[in-house]
């Protein structure tokens, strides 16, 4: 869409994260399918939920605006899709593509709560209330899936790296 001036940014910019929700809705199963850990997967399962949400809210936020979702691609979630194609032919062990993807899930957080947190302002400038009102819905909850997957990408880790070094008392530390 031809963008001219602020109220068109915004459009395009909700447009790209009702973009970046319908792709992430088909990523999400993708990701809970392969995971072996009950705990990651049933994260990867609610936020499915949370997301198909989004979806609902943003399309409220569209006939609110008096208007259709404008035809916008999100080339980010598009690109981080594509890593994870590229990372799943280098056949990583179950619990390394795990790892991976819960990297790729607070990846694909940040830059939805970047995005929300951008919309929000601006929609606050419109005096968008209601708007403003749903926006923050999806943001507190791509917040709370950020935390969940740092929290649970941490445990994996432990795990994977194995118990600590034993005692290193007698080392002197080095320079
Ligand atoms: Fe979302
Ligand atoms: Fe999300």
């Amino acid at each position: 869409m031809a963008v001219r001036n602020a109220t068109d940014l915004f459009l395009t910019e909700l447009g790209d994260m009702y973009s970046a929700e319908r792709q992430i809705t088909k990523i999400l199963p993708q990701l809970a399918g392969e995971s072996a850990d009950a705990e990651v997967k049933s994260a990867f399962e609610m936020h499915l939920r949370q997301t198909q949400q989004h979806i609902q809210n943003l399309d409220q936020c569209f006939s609110l605006l008096g208007t259709q979702p404008p035809n916008v691609d999100c080339e980010a979630v598009k690109g981080l899709k594509k890593e994870h194609e590229t990372f799943k032919k280098e056949n990583p062990p179950e619990d390394i593509l795990t790892m991976f993807d819960l990297g790729a899930a607070l990846k694909t957080e940040h830059y939805e709560i970047a995005s929300y947190t951008g919309l929000i302002g601006m929609a606050r400038l419109m005096g968008q209330t209601q708007v403003v009102n749903l926006l923050e819905q999806n943001l507190n909850q791509e917040k709370e899936m950020a935390q969940k997957a740092e929290q649970l990408s941490r445990q994996l880790g432990q795990r994977l790296a194995g118990p600590p070094p034993q005692s290193r008392a007698g080392q002197q530390p080095t320079a």
